[in-house]
């Protein structure tokens, strides 16, 4: 592959022609559109850029988005009677906590909370059980955006051997779950799995949600496989993903960028979310 190097998995177009069928649905439905609230507690930076981020984006498709500011000190009484109150609120069909939550607020406390049916990061257990059992449901935005982007490219997983390290509820252990249903043989790895490299080594489709820039070099890729770089770090030299590009793209046949990969798709399964639970709203 030297010289001509990996095809680059662009997430942008992809995120682009969700975003315009969602808002063509918007609009020729007519009526009350999709409401999606965002709960943030305190005020993180990076979490209050991701909300702003989101806001625009439902703004961009017709979507009614709000977002609910609790203070850092709120107890997690206060962040609950929120949840509820969004529950019970006609106008508003998908509910997420923007993460991370001050240490006193239990963020599995606050998902299970959300009514399942407004639940569009995927988090509540009825949501995460049906996940694994193969029913309908929603589902964390980030691996329908993996998987999404997979269907795109045409890269097929049945039968292949896929490597996720990081196990986390949000990006982890639900892309295993779906990776599992489209009939790879997933391993689950993470900061206590030995010989990490040998077992990367030996995937035909690497995840890497992580969160250490530029750890997986070419050493952890078998030639001719496909990587999915979900890692998105701020450093000195601006976000960077957890593969080393350079390194990798001398092994690799297929890779996700950082940024312009995985990261556009989140945003855009969001909103696909929210309109499939106001599909379900207005039925
Ligand atoms: N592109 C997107 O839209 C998007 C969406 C969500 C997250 N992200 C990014 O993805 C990254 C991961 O986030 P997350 O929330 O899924 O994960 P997280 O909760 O931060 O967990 C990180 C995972 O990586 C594992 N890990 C840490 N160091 C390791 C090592 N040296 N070797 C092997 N595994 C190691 C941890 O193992 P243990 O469980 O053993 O601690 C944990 O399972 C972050 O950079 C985040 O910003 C991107």
């Amino acid at each position: 592959l030297d010289g001509i190097g990996p095809v680059i998995l662009s997430g942008v177009e992809l995120a682009g022609r969700i975003r315009s069928r969602l808002a063509s649905e918007i609009a020729s439905t007519g009526g009350r559109p999709p409401g999606l609230a965002v709960v943030m507690v305190g005020d993180d930076p990076a979490s209050s850029v991701y909300v702003s981020s989101k806001e625009k984006a439902c703004a961009r498709i017709g979507m009614a988005g709000s977002v609910l500011r609790l203070r850092g000190d709120s107890t997690q009484e206060e962040a609950l009677a929120a949840v509820r109150a969004l529950n019970e609120d006609p106008a508003v069909d998908g509910i997420l906590c923007q993460l991370p939550l001050p240490a006193h607020i239990s963020p599995s406390a606050v998902s299970s909370a959300i009514d399942p049916s407004k639940d569009v990061d995927g988090l509540h257990p009825e949501n995460v059980g049906r996940l694994w059992r193969g029913e309908e449901g929603l589902f964390p935005c980030t691996p329908l955006g993996i998987m999404a982007l997979l269907g795109e490219y045409r890269i097929g997983i049945e039968g292949v051997r896929v490597v996720v390290i990081g196990r986390s509820d949000i990006v982890g252990k639900p892309i295993a779950a779906m990776m599992l249903h489209a009939n790879a043989t997933v391993t689950l790895a993470h900061s206590h799995t030995r010989e990490l490299q040998n077992l990367c080594r030996e995937a035909d489709v690497l995840v890497a949600a992580v969160g250490r820039p530029g750890m997986i070099t070419r050493e952890f890729l078998k030639q001719g496989s496909v990587v999915i770089d979900v890692g998105i770090s701020r450093t000195s030299d601006g976000l960077r993903g957890d593969v080393d590009f350079g390194s990798a793209s001398h092994v690799c046949s297929a890779v996700t960028p950082v940024p312009g990969g995985v990261g556009p798709l989140t945003i855009a399964l969001l909103l696909s979310n929210t309109v499939k639970a106001w599909r379900k709203h207005l039925a």
